[in-house]
């Protein structure tokens, strides 16, 4: 049986160790405790906030509502067939174990995911990418509970809209489903995708196993990306900005060195950091918020205790590089909650 808590700080469960008090704060283990405290919100006409690792959401200081901590647990072998399997993992598993098991359990694909902060449940809502792959490309179907019925539904991958960093869940008509479980179809056999350059220069031979892949991406990772468990931080704190050819030719023709990647025939993608890195933003810190010394997309939190801290630094960031560049960068995270 759950409780809900009341005035809960929850700075010791977001990785940005933002300060923020939520409302009413409860913690579910299974899907029918989800159904219940989405019951006991709409009884009390609360609105529901999720939290699943805390290692997307730049919270506010107030957080009213309801907000559920999702701690459903399990990872269970749907099917098998002589090439593949598909998995059930509860939305509450830690991602970076997950990838561990999968691949120690002979289930090959999740490799260039591994260390990605955060839970199973958060990662089709942004569908996590890192190292030429996207959890996109595993998803057999996502299991949701709808807050506004508490029916439970399963969407396949087309439904999920997937895109870069983005899906149906971020938008109005995804936000009223909480996903509880996500099923993904995963190789028997080996299968490596060493094409992103930083990995190729790490495991430059073609006999490499997933494993091999795994302990590289990992290595490079932990080089190249602060760890948030010693830095406060949420990953890659902007999108890579996606603009049209034209646009993309024109910043070309005046900054030559400019890294691009072209993501379809009219689109292509820009490197955040480095427009970032050239204003000079590495390293420097504002209200005890940083740019980190390490990657030039994440946002390290030093002492700042609110949101607002946060904010008002890496807004900078934002207002210079359209300056100069006249591209918008959008924030990856998402903020939530009353300053
Ligand atoms: N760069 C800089 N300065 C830096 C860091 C990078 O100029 O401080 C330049 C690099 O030289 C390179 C380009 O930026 O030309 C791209 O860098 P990187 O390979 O690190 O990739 P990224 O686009 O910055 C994305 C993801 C990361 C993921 C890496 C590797 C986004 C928003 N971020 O970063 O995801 O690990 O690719 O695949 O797409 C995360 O989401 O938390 C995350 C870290």
């Amino acid at each position: 049986m759950f409780e809900v808590e009341a005035n809960v700080q929850l700075g010791s469960l977001n990785t940005l160790k933002l300060e923020c008090i939520a409302e009413c704060y409860v913690r579910v283990s299974t899907t029918g405790e989800l159904q219940e405290a989405l019951s006991e919100a709409r009884l009390r006409s609360a609105n529901i906030n999720v939290l699943g690792g805390g290692s997307n959401l730049i919270l506010n200081r107030y957080l009213p509502g309801m907000t559920i901590h999702m701690g459903l647990k399990g990872r269970e072998l749907l099917g098998e067939s002589a090439d593949d399997v598909v998995v059930r993992l509860q939305a509450g598993e830690e991602w970076h174990e997950t990838v561990l098991w999968a691949n120690a359990e002979g289930y090959f694909g999740l490799e260039n995911l591994a260390l990605i902060p955060g839970s199973v449940g958060a990662a089709p809502v942004q569908n996590i990418g890192a190292y030429g792959v996207e959890i996109a490309q595993m998803i057999e179907c996502v299991h949701v509970v709808d807050v506004r019925s508490g029916d439970i539904r399963a969407l396949t991958a087309d439904e999920c809209c997937f895109s870069y960093r983005d899906s149906l869940f971020k938008t109005s008509e995804g936000k009223h489903l909480i996903i509880w479980a996500v099923d993904l179809r995963l190789s028997k056999r080996p299968v490596v995708n060493t094409s992103y350059p930083a990995l190729r220069e790490a495991v430059p031979h073609n006999t490499a196993t997933p494993s091999d892949v795994l302990t590289a991406v990992v290595a490079v990772r932990q080089s190249k990306l602060p760890d948030p468990s010693v830095e406060a931080n949420v990953g890659s704190f902007f999108k890579n900005p996606i603009v049209d050819r034209v646009t993309a030719e024109h910043l070309k023709g005046d900054y030559p060195d400019m890294p691009q990647y072209p993501v379809d025939a009219n689109t292509v993608k820009l490197s955040a950091a480095w427009m970032i890195d050239q204003l000079g933003w590495r390293g420097v810190e504002e209200f005890g918020v940083s740019v980190s010394e390490k990657h030039a997309l994440v946002v390290i939190n030093r002492s700042a205790r609110y949101a607002s801290e946060v904010i008002e630094f890496t807004d900078k960031i934002t207002s210079s590089v359209s300056e100069k560049y006249s591209v918008s960068l959008d924030r990856e995270p998402e903020l939530v909650g009353i300053d």
